[in-house]
C-alpha cells in the first residue's frame, strides 16, 4: 500500500477535487485505489459520486470499533471511498480523543484494510493543524500541499513546508513532497505572478498547476470528476498531467510486513521516553547519529583490541629471537 497525502494550510483550495481526480485517474492504472476522507466536511465522496445521505464512514466505525472495510463504498468509477461520514456531537469529541490519545490510529487502520502492495490510498485532510494531519503526514509515502495562485497561498508557503518537514518521516522509498498549484487564472496577471513566485520558492518540487476552470466545479454538481467528464476542458488535461507526473513519483510497492512493522518501532521508542507527537514523528531521525556513532565506537574499539594483539605477537616474537641467538 502506498499512501498519498493531499494537504493545505487552508480550506476551500481545492485539495478534495485535487484528491478525487487523483483517485480516479490513478485507478485507470490497473492500481487498486482507495480514497479515504479524513475531513468531517465530507465531501470527498460527493466528487466520486456519492450522495449526502451516505451516512456511514470510518468516523462511527472508529467510535463503534468496527472494521474500517465495512465502511467502504465503490464509486462508479471503479474507486474504492471511504467517507467521512456523518457523526452526532457526543461522539465527535470521543473520535477526537482516540486520534489524541494512539498516535498510530490512522497508521493501524489502514493496515487493518489488508489492501494489496502497490495499492494507492489517497488521503484527503481538513485543512490547518490537527492530530489527523500529523498522523497523515506520518504514514503518508508522498504529501502532495495544495496552494491557490494567490498572495496569501504565496504567504503560508513556509508554514506549511515546515509542517510538513516536522512530521512527514522520511523512510526508504518515500519521497520530497510536492505541491500542486490550483486555480490558475491564466488571464490574470496576479494569479501568473503568483505561480512564479510560488515556483521560485519551490523549484522542482511544484508538481503542476491546475488552471481555473469552470468544468471542475460543473463535474461536481453531476457527482463526477472532470477527469471522467469534459475531455478536452483545461481542467480535465491539467488534473491527467497531475495523475501522471503522481504515478511517476509513487514510491515502489511498500510491502505490508514493513509498514507492520513501523507502529511497533515507534512504540518502543515511546516506551523508552515519552514523546509528544512532534517528537514521535522526529525521533527516529533525532536517533540517527546516536546510533551511527555508536556503530564506529565499536568498531574503533575492535581495531585498538587487534592493534594490541599485534602488538604482543610482535614482542613475542622479538624475545623468541633473542633467546634463539
Ligand atoms: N481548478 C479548479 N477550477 C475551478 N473550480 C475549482 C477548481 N478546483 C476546485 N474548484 C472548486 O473549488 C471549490 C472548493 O474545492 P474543494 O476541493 O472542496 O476544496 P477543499 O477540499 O480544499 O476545501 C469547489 O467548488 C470546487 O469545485
Ligand atoms: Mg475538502
Amino acid at each position: 500500500m502506498i499512501v498519498v497525502a493531499i494537504v493545505s494550510a487552508k480550506g476551500g483550495v481545492g485539495k478534495s477535487t485535487i484528491a478525487a481526480n487523483l483517485a480516479v485517474a490513478l485507478s485507470r492504472h490497473a492500481r487498486t485505489v482507495l480514497a479515504v476522507d479524513l475531513d468531517p466536511q465530507n465531501a470527498l465522496h460527493l466528487h466520486l459520486g456519492g450522495t449526502p445521505q451516505d451516512i456511514g464512514g470510518l468516523s462511527r466505525a472508529s467510535v463503534a470499533g468496527t472494521a474500517w472495510s465495512d465502511a467502504c463504498t465503490r464509486a462508479a468509477s471503479g474507486v474504492r471511498v471511504l467517507p467521512f461520514g456523518q457523526i452526532n456531537e457526543t461522539d465527535l469529541p470521543t473520535l477526537e480523543r482516540r486520534i489524541a490519545d494512539d498516535p498510530h490510529w490512522l497508521a493501524t487502520q489502514l493496515h487493518s484494510l489488508n489492501l494489496p502492495d502497490d495499492a494507492v490510498v489517497i488521503l484527503d485532510t481538513p485543512p490547518g493543524v490537527s492530530n489527523t494531519l500529523r498522523q497523515v503526514l506520518a504514514a503518508a509515502d508522498l504529501v502532495i500541499s495544495v496552494v491557490l495562485a494567490d498572495a496569501a497561498s504565496y504567504a503560508t508557503l513556509p508554514q506549511i513546508d515546515n509542517l510538513i518537514r516536522r512530521h512527514h518521516r522520511a523512510r526508504p522509498g518515500s519521497v520530497e513532497p510536492v505541491c500542486i498549484v490550483n486555480q490558475v487564472d491564466v488571464a490574470s496577471r496576479l494569479s501568473r505572478e503568483a505561480l512564479q513566485l510560488i515556483e521560485g520558492v519551490l523549484g522542482q518540487r511544484v508538481l503542476g498547476r491546475v488552471r481555473a476552470d469552470r468544468a471542475v466545479s460543473e463535474a461536481l454538481a453531476h457527482g463526477q470528476t472532470v477527469v471522467e467528464s469534459s475531455q478536452d476542458s483545461a481542467g480535465h488535461q491539467d488534473l491527467m498531467e497531475c495523475a501522471d507526473r503522481v504515478l511517476q513519483l509513487l514510491p515502489s510497492r511498500r510491502p505490508q510486513a514493513e509498514q507492520q512493522a513501523e507502529p511497533q518501532a515507534q512504540t518502543t521508542q515511546e516506551r523508552q521516553e515519552p514523546q509528544t507527537p512532534t517528537t514521535v514523528v522526529l525521533g527516529d531521525e533525532d536517533r540517527r547519529p546516536d546510533r551511527q556513532t555508536a556503530q564506529r565506537s565499536r568498531k574503533a574499539g575492535v581495531y585498538r583490541l587487534m592493534a594490541v594483539l599485534l602488538f604482543a605477537v610482535l614482542v613475542l616474537l622479538i624475545v623468541l629471537w633473542i633467546r634463539t641467538r
